[in-house]
Parts: C-alpha cells; sequence; structure tokens
C-alpha cells in the first residue's frame, strides 16, 4: 500500500510549494490515475512515492509517505527502488546505456538478480513491452516512443511491486499508447503490482483506472473512484483538465434533456445510454 499523509514539499530556492498538504492512499493492486494541468504537481508527486523527493531531490518535505510498508525518508533509495519501479516524463534521463539489451541487463545485474533468472526476464520484458524485434538497437537509432518502450521494459524486467509511471505515453502514437495500458492491466491482474499512472490522454486513462486523483496548484483537488471524479466534469474542464468525450456527452444530455443520465465513462457505456434514448 501507499500511504500519503499531509504532505506539503518545496524544491530548494523555490519560493512556493510544489506539493501542499497531499493526503492519499492506493491499495496494493489499485490502479490511481493522477491528472491536472501543467504545473500542478504531478511529477513532483509520483517523485515523492519513488523516494527521489526527499533522496536525490532537495528541498522542504512535511508529512509522510510510506511505500509498502517503508517511510521514504527513513528508507534508503536503493530499498525503495525495489519495491517501485519508475518510470520517468523525461525517459532520456533514465536511460544509462548504449544499447538495447544492455538497458535491460543494466537494472537486473545492479538489482543483483540470479544469472539463471536472467535471461527470461529479458525475453519477458521485451515481449510484454513488444519490442522483442529492437533487442540488438543501439539507443541512438531508436525513436522517443521506441525509447520510452525501453525504458517500461527495463522497469518491468526487475518485477517490482509497484509500477510508477509519469506520461508513458507522451511520445506513443494511439495504437502503442493502448498497448500499454494493456500491459499495465495485465501485469496488475497476473502480479497483483499496484500502478500509478500520469497521464494526459484522460479516455485511455479512464477505461484503466479504478481510481483518479486530480491535481491543481500542490494540491489534490479531487480524489476518489474514476467514475465519481470524471462526475464533476464541470469543475474538471474549469481546471483545464479535458474529460473524455462520452462523459462530456452524457452530461450535456443530461442537461439537454433536463433527466440525469448515467456518467458515462467509455464508449460502451455512451452507447447502451445512446440506444437507451432512442428505444
Ligand atoms: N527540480 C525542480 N526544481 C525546482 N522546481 C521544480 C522542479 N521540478 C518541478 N518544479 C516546480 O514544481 C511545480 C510542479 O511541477 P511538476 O513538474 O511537478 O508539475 P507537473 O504537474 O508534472 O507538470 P507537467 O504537466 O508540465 O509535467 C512547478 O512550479 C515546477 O516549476
Ligand atoms: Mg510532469
Amino acid at each position: 500500500m501507499i500511504d500519503i499523509q499531509s504532505l506539503s514539499f518545496t524544491y530548494k530556492d523555490e519560493e512556493h510549494p510544489a506539493l501542499r498538504d497531499v493526503t492519499l492512499t492506493v491499495p496494493d493492486g489499485g490502479f490511481l490515475g493522477i491528472i491536472g494541468p501543467a504545473g500542478a504537481g504531478k511529477t513532483t508527486l509520483v517523485r515523492a512515492v519513488s523516494g527521489v523527493i526527499p533522496h536525490h531531490y532537495r528541498g522542504d518535505f512535511y508529512g509522510s509517505v510510506s511505500v509498502d510498508g517503508m517511510d521514504t525518508v527513513d528508507t534508503p533509495l536503493t530499498d525503495l527502488s525495489r519495491a517501485v519501479g519508475m518510470v520517468f516524463q523525461d525517459v532520456d534521463s533514465q536511460i544509462v546505456s548504449t544499447e538495447v539489451e544492455d538497458e535491460i541487463l543494466y537494472g537486473l545485474e545492479n538489482f543483483g538478480v540470479p544469472h539463471s533468472e536472467i535471461p527470461e526476464r529479458l525475453d519477458f520484458a521485451l515481449e510484454r513491452v513488444g519490442i522483442a524485434d529492437l533487442r540488438g538497437r543501439s539507443i541512438a537509432s531508436l525513436s522517443g516512443g521506441q525509447r520510452q518502450k525501453v525504458a517500461i521494459a527495463s522497469v518491468i524486467a526487475l518485477r517490482p511491486k509497484i509500477l510508477v509511471l509519469d506520461e508513458p505515453t507522451g511520445e506513443l502514437d494511439p495504437v502503442s499508447s493502448r498497448q500499454v495500458f494493456s500491459l499495465l492491466s495485465s501485469l496488475r491482474k497476473d502480479f497483483g503490482i499496484t500502478v500509478i499512472v500520469v497521464e494526459q490522454k484522460i479516455m485511455l486513462l479512464c477505461e484503466f483506472a479504478d481510481r483518479l486523483a486530480v491535481m491543481d496548484q500542490g494540491a489534490v483537488v479531487r480524489q476518489g473512484a474514476t467514475r465519481d471524479v470524471l462526475a464533476g466534469a464541470d469543475e474538471l474542464e474549469a481546471l483545464g483538465v479535458n474529460c473524455p468525450r462520452v462523459t462530456t456527452l452524457s452530461q450535456l444530455l443530461s442537461k439537454r434533456l433536463g433527466r440525469s443520465m448515467p456518467v458515462c465513462v467509455n464508449l460502451d457505456e455512451a452507447e447502451t445510454m445512446a440506444r437507451g434514448l432512442m428505444a
């Protein structure tokens, strides 16, 4: 479980806090989506979950973050990173090797994974992310989207209990983006891992996340079950967060028809609603 209590954080030499009194819990096996406008503090929050705040980024830290029973302030980053696998928003900052295969091996060797297990872990990661064909390629020859997939593969090879991804599909086309979310969903089903994703592609996110946290100016301004958070579509739009079009459609129809319609979060639900209206 991830348990964040009254967390405030101000980066060193900054005037304003990047996180303000954030309280948030994610149960084991949960899938939390984090949304919010640029500069809201999404990246800062996931840095605090992975422990790079406060271990790498200095600043004023108040409150507590507990990850899989470990307090992030008291626990060395090496121990935290065994529990939490993190894909950074800027994936190039986390890639350390010049070849794809070496990049995945690097983490496995660093974590002291037994040599007998390494080939299987390597194949598993490459195949689950759909990049087996990139295995022998140099990192420099890859597109941004391919590098993003390599970063994801190197993290899932480590089989962390908790996966945290900061805009993991930013460089990916719609088909690859969906593949990443399907992968996360299958890892969750197969291994019971906990997933936290910061994502702009809200329609996709809402299909997979069971809970959403909405951030604005360093605070979590709304959190709850995905459907309940989307029910406040007007409030989200006011923050500059686009809701899935099916959600907006169901709410516009509610207003137009003067009766309450169910909040649609995916195309199937919108179809059911439309058929109901036509019947
Ligand atoms: N390393 C840093 N040092 C100082 N200030 C920072 C640092 N990283 C982020 N900030 C500041 O903290 C605030 C929150 O930024 P953060 O990157 O967490 O937002 P975000 O929601 O992830 O934004 P985006 O959608 O653009 O990725 C911003 O005011 C930002 O300028
Ligand atoms: Mg960010």
